[in-house]
Order: C-alpha cells, then structure tokens, then sequence
C-alpha cells in the first residue's frame, strides 16, 4: 500500500491555498482565452468573484476537503450557455512556461 493511501486528494493538490491559486489561473485564462471569453464578457465584477469562490469550494469539497459547496450542480449551472463539446477543458490553452502551479504527471 502507498504512503498516499487514504490521503484526500484536496491533502494531495495542496490544500486550499493551491486549490484557490489553481482556481484564480484557470479563471482568468477562461476569460481571456479568445473563444471562450465570451461566456464572460458581459458579467459584473461581483458576479465572477462569486462564481471563483463557488468553483473553489467546489474543487475542496469534491476534492475531500473540509468545505460545503453550497452552489447549483454541474449541469443545472452550465445549462442554456451553449459550451459545445470541444470547448471543453480539454481545449483550454496550457499553463505559462515555468508556473509552479502547473501540475506534473497525474
Ligand atoms: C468551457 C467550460 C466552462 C465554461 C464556459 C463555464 C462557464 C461558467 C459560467 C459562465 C458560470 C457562471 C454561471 C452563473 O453564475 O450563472 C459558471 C459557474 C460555475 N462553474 Fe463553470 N464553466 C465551464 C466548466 C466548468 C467545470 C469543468 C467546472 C468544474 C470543475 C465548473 C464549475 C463551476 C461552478 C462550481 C460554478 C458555480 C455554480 C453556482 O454558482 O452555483 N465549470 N461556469
């Protein structure tokens, strides 16, 4: 048995301070990536900053980690918004050369 049995994946990404530094990059490339960018374009500043924090307890919690997510689900959040399957994030541009949050191997 690894010495990373039983160890939550939230305990394994870092906690919440990586997980929120994750969250804050990931966001930020979304909005300025030039296809998807749209899906933001016309939201106010309050708004994104709720959506950053609810994707945040989202990742801790599915993540094991000791937060609530008190937001809607997946599908009922993105429904209506029109993301196409190849806009997934699979497509989403890769991490800047040398960040320290860019996760290695799987
Ligand atoms: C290209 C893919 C995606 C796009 C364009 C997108 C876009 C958005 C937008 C615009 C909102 C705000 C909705 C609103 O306030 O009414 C939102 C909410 C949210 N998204 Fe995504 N999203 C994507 C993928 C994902 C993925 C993969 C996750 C999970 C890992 C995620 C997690 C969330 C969460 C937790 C919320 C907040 C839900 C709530 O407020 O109740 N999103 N997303």
């Amino acid at each position: 048995m690894s010495a990373q049995a039983g160890v939550t994946l939230y305990a394994r990404l870092g906690g919440f301070d990586a997980i929120a530094a994750v969250a804050d990059d990931l966001l930020h490339r979304l909005m300025s990536d030039s296809q998807l960018g749209r899906f933001w374009a016309q939201r106010g500043e309050d708004g994104i900053r709720r959506e950053k924090q609810s994707l945040i307890d989202f990742l801790c919690a599915d993540g094991g980690g000791h937060l609530y997510y008190t937001g809607r689900d997946m599908v009922t959040s993105h429904k209506g918004m029109g993301i196409t399957a190849k806009e997934g994030l699979g497509d989403l541009p890769a991490p800047r050369a040398g960040d320290p949050r860019q996760v290695s191997g799987s």
